[in-house]
């Protein structure tokens, strides 16, 4: 059984090139250890570690041939090389070349990458001068999905759907007898305060109270990444600010943890120090109260509207973080649970969403939790990936120890 799943996590690693190719590229000598682990990030979403030093530099001065991404967080870079992907439709290869099975980023031989760097200082430039330097316009709002954008109407046009009311009701109508008579508009729904959401899904879920007794969390399962790679996953929150993770494959153990203002991660190669982007990003969705203590986290709230999530009717709030980060939060219209929340990376050249999607919510002490998440992210190697919990259990006796950074394997200091 055991080596079965083993070879079935080696054939997994071998699809996960895109990001296997990263380690080789920075230690072009790592040992296959190593690609296990940067197949492991991938299937993670996340940014290798080796990408945030132990100060948030800026790329150019992490990476060797940048001429137009100067001054984006270097934890940026993979996230917007998959955008890029993403946005073309494509994978690395349409802009990077691969030499007998190494990669090299760095070269300018392929056109296709200097086009690119043109439309990196395209969106630069219309951003700032046109949209106060907001990222409005990024490579997906022309080529959604395509190298060659389509820039010229496709005909024949799609009849516009029928206005409410019946056909001729609207606007020029042909006055169908019982249509709304024109002038007077069917008034628009009073907007739901998003208030009014957020506390029927705390009721939902089990109700303040329920909630303000949870002091610390564990919880066991698997997660597997859309690649097919299996991952054992551990987690103890404790408080507001202090999380531990474990992921582990057939290869090895990835360990981390954010500790108040400090965080740390553990694999085959080493210990560091998690700082910048990358802190902030496994600060914010692996602490205890994520989904728990939802209004504390925002400034502003509002309704927006209704989509389906699966087939389920969805209430959409839009909410901003203190730092100006929007994230949409999809609300179940009928029973009020949380089906999704999104959340997005504004870089200097687009916006990056990732999306969770909570399902199989089930009872633990009268607080309910989401025993399946499903994660997509803008990821070429592993769009999608889906955490199964087999065990939740609240108010454990979590040692502080366990989030206390392990001794480094070289001082960072001498
Ligand atoms: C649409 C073209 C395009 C695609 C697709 C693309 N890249 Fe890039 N990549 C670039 C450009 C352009 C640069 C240089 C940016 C600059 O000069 O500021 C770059 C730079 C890089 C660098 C830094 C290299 C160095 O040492 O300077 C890495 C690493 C990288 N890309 C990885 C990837 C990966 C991994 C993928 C696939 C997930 C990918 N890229 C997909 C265009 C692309
Ligand atoms: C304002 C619209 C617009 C934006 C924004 C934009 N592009 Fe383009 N891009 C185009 C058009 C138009 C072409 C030309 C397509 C053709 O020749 O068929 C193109 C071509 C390209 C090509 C060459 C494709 C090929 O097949 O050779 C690359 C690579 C590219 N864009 C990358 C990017 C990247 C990366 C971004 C974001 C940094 C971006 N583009 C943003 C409109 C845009």
């Amino acid at each position: 059984m055991k080596l079965v799943v083993l070879r079935f996590v080696v054939v997994a690693l071998a699809c996960a090139c895109a990001l296997v190719v990263i380690s080789n590229r920075r230690t072009p000598q790592a040992s296959t250890k190593a690609d296990d682990f940067a197949a492991l990030y991938s299937a993670l979403g996340m940014p290798l570690p080796s990408q945030a030093g132990a100060q948030e530099k800026p790329v150019e001065q992490v990476e060797k041939n940048i001429k137009v991404l100067n001054g984006m967080p270097a934890s940026q870079i993979i996230p917007v090389m998959n955008y890029f992907a993403a946005s073309m439709g494509r994978r690395c290869n349409f802009c990077h070349v691969n030499n007998n099975g190494q990669w090299d980023y760095a070269a300018d031989t392929k056109p296709e990458k200097n086009t690119a760097r043109e439309m990196v200082k395209l969106v630069l430039e219309v951003n700032k001068n046109t949209f106060k330097g907001e990222p409005q316009v990024g490579c997906y709002t022309c080529h959604r999905g395509r190298n060659n954008p389509q820039g010229v109407p496709t005909l024949p046009l799609a009849l516009p759907s029928p206005p409410p009311g019946g056909p001729g009701g609207g606007a020029g109508g042909g006055g169908t007898p019982g249509a709304q008579p024109q002038g007077s508009p069917t008034p628009r729904p009073t907007p739901i305060p998003a208030d009014d959401i957020v506390n029927k899904y705390i009721a939902a879920i089990g109700g303040q109270a329920a909630i303000d007794k949870i002091k610390s969390r564990t919880m066991k399962g698997t997660i597997v990444g859309a690649n097919g790679q299996t991952l054992t996953y551990e987690s103890d929150q404790s408080g507001p600010d202090k999380a531990y993770e474990m992921f582990k494959t057939g290869q090895g153990t990835m360990e981390r943890a954010i500790n108040g203002n400090t965080g740390w991660e553990k694999n085959p190669q080493g210990v560091h120090e998690l700082t910048g982007g990358q802190f902030a990003q496994i600060k914010q969705q692996s602490t205890l109260f994520r989904n728990l203590r939802l209004k504390e986290q925002y400034t502003r709230m509002r309704v927006v509207g209704r989509d389906k999530v699966g087939d389920r009717d969805a209430i959409i709030i839009i909410a901003a973080t203190p730092d100006n980060q929007q994230e949409r939060l999809y609300f179940d219209a009928e029973n009020g649970l949380l089906l999704r929340r999104m959340t997005f990376l504004r870089t200097m050249v687009g916006v990056i969403p990732q999306q969770a999607d909570f399902l199989d919510y089930r009872d633990v002490d009268g607080v309910k939790f989401p025993f399946t998440v499903v994660t997509a992210a803008i990821n070429v190697g592993s769009p999608t990936s889906t955490t199964k919990l087999d065990e939740i259990k609240l108010n454990p006796a979590v040692d502080d120890s366990k989030f206390k950074m392990p001794a480094a394997t070289p001082p960072a200091n001498p």
